[in-house]
């Protein structure tokens, strides 16, 4: 008998078909015994997955789980993001897919996925909820050579493709709440984080990381999300989480191809199409003060424009944040 301590992710993968299995044909496979089957099905909680067990039958996960597939996402991807990725990796848990392509892979092109993040970032300094198996942690490695400058305005454009691309397998209403916030009923249901290194002002190397809330698990700890939020299943929508991921890279990679030639312009009329607030009152936020106005759209190089007793001015920056008046 052995006494390694049983692959929580080797076991979620059985059971991710949601059958039953027994205590001791799991054991088998695992080359563990019975008892330490059980031992260890007592985590899953942690991982915001509930098991049945039912005397005689065995354990199941009820409803299964949608696992991540590497083979299945490049089976659906467009000959034209298929000949931009270089390599697409799926892990069972990493720290951050962003920081991973910022710090391990070095490779223009690559695609870094994750069932689950322990330190998921998000903007801002915040913290990303990535529990396992429901949500997308999706980061792409991008490499330009003109410099961040020829990259104002790709987060939102990068919101734009991914209204654009949930359209395509049906999930409409979405918004944009500028600059990068996905909302689906005015709540949030994605958000995008661009991180860069290299030389600032040449040849620098983009992470991309999307994140997108598909089927938190129906005990979500609110303390860790501050911001309200929304799923997809919240919304009715179903979707199969490999689909989803191949439809967002054949709508991103290309982008990412085109921008630095393109800039903002292309996109202007189409990040006004899915505005939030548009023609609202608003006001910004930055770290050292905060104005309103009407939100009038942005310009072509994605900056906020804001009309106000002064006339029309324009924000940008990472650090504003955006808030409705009521
Ligand atoms: C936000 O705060 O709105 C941005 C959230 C970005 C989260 C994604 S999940 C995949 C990638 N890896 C990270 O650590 N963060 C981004």
């Amino acid at each position: 008998m052995s006494h390694h301590k049983i692959d929580i992710y080797a076991l979620l993968r059985i059971l991710a078909d949601g059958e039953f299995h027994s205590g001791e044909s799991l054991g088998e496979i695992l080359g563990s015994t019975r008892a330490a089957v059980w031992k260890r099905l007592q985590v899953l909680p942690e991982f915001g997955v509930t098991v049945e067990s039912v005397k005689g039958r065995g354990y199941r996960l009820p409803g299964g789980l949608n696992l991540l597939a590497a083979d299945k996402i490049r089976s659906r991807l467009s000959g034209e993001a298929a000949s931009l990725l270089s390599q697409l990796q799926c892990f069972n848990e990493i720290g951050s897919t962003n920081r991973h392509l910022l710090e391990v892979v070095a490779e223009h092109g690559s695609v870094c996925l994750a069932e689950r993040q322990t330190e998921g970032r998000g903007r801002r300094g915040r913290a990303w909820f990535s529990p396992f198996a429901r949500n997308i942690y999706l980061s792409v490695r991008w490499h330009v050579e003109q410099g961040v400058a020829s990259l104002e305005g790709l987060s939102l454009a990068v919101g734009v493709v991914l209204v654009e691309a949930l359209a395509e397998i049906g999930v409409a209403d979405l918004s944009l709440k500028w600059p990068n916030d996905l909302l689906l009923q005015g709540k949030k249901l994605g958000g995008i984080l661009i991180e860069v290194g290299g030389d600032l002002t040449g040849e620098c190397a983009l992470v991309v990381g999307i994140g997108l809330n598909v089927n938190m698990p129906d005990s979500v700890d609110v303390e860790t999300i501050t911001q309200p939020w929304i799923d997809l299943r919240g919304a009715a929508f179903e979707v199969d989480r490999n689909v989803l991921c191949a439809t967002l890279l054949n709508h991103l990679l290309p982008l990412l191809n085109t921008f630095p030639g393109t800039g903002f312009g292309p996109y202007v009329t189409r990040w006004m199409a899915c505005g939030a607030y548009l023609g609202k009152d608003v006001s910004l936020s930055s770290p050292t003060r905060t104005v309103s106005g009407k939100l009038l759209g942005v310009d072509d190089r994605g900056a906020l424009l804001l009309e106000s007793e002064s006339g029309v001015a324009s924000f940008n920056g990472g650090e504003i944040s955006l808030r409705a008046i009521q």
